[in-house]
């Protein structure tokens, strides 16, 4: 019984063959209201919906990577975005964080013109579809060379860093999936330095209001540094590809 209790926690660190009840909805501070650059109220996380949905399906890998195949045109077929910060890495990414975002950028509460489109469940199907392609991104190996800042301050990126941020995205990084909090390892600094400033305007209308609340007396300065400091962080080995790694699915 015992040994039979081990192999399956050893399956379940390895990520295979685990339950999708791992999965079950994360009870992330439900309700929490975030104020917009306009004044306007929006809810951090609506219980229900299509996130819920998602995140109760048990993925099909194979759908999810054909679906990815759009994703592939800006996101690139690894899933590794531009070092440029246009097009996010997603690759690694939590996948409570990814069917958030995706079905945030669906519901219209996070504006993202470029990919909208693209995203709709007329275009690539409905909550299936959602939680297929964010399991095949999830397991997606991370890009080893992410875009990082001008390291003009890093001590004081540090100091910050470990003084606001790591009660939520973790001390390398890497967030946490119960919480929706985002892996922020591995990411490119323009990307990172963009969705920040939209975070502290109001501008991402799903943003976290504690996060917006630790953040709101940064300088531009302490923006700059402290994203800095974060872009060098490194993510676990295991989670990194090889330099000039292509995904063989898109050969
Ligand atoms: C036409 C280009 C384009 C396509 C196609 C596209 N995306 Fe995106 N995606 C973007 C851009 C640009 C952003 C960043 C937007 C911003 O800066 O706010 C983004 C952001 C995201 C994010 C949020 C990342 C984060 O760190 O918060 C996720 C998740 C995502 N895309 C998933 C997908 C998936 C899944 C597909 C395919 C169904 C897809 N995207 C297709 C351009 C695209
Ligand atoms: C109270 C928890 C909390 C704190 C503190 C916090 N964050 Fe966040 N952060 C979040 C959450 C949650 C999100 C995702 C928001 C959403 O749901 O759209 C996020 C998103 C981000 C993003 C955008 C990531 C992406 O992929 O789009 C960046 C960059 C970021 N945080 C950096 C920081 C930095 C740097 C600090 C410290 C100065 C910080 N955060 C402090 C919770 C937090």
């Amino acid at each position: 019984m015992k040994k039979i209790a081990i192999a399956l926690t050893s399956l379940a660190a390895l990520g295979l063959g685990a339950a999708w009840a791992g999965d079950a909805v994360p009870k992330a501070d439900a309700g929490k209201v975030t104020v917009d650059s306009e004044g306007k109220t929006h809810q951090w996380m609506k219980t229900g919906g299509e996130r819920e949905k998602a995140l109760e399906l048990k993925p099909d890998l194979a759908h999810g990577k054909d679906v990815y195949e759009v994703c592939s045109a800006c996101h690139m077929p690894e899933g590794w975005g531009r070092v440029d910060g246009t097009f996010p890495e997603i690759a690694g990414q939590h996948r409570s964080v990814l069917i958030k975002q995706l079905t945030d950028i669906r519901e219209g509460n996070r504006d993202n013109p470029t990919m909208y489109p693209f995203a709709l469940p007329s275009e690539i199907g409905g909550e299936q579809s959602v939680a297929d392609v964010t399991a095949y991104i999830q397991k997606l190996p991370m890009n080893p060379e992410n875009g990082v800042g001008p390291g003009t301050d890093l001590a004081h990126g540090e100091k910050l860093y470990k003084d606001n941020c790591v009660r939520c995205h973790g001390a390398t990084g890497e967030g946490d999936a119960d919480k929706y909090y985002p892996r922020i390892q591995g990411q490119h600094y323009e990307y990172l330095l963009r969705q920040y400033k939209w975070i502290k305007e109001g501008k991402r209308r799903n943003a976290n209001p504690d996060m917006m609340a630790q953040i709101k007396d940064f300088s531009d300065k302490d923006t700059i540094d402290v994203l800095d400091y974060v872009s060098r962080l490194k993510p676990p080995k295991e989670l990194v590809g090889a330099k000039g790694w292509h995904n063989p699915d898109f050969e």
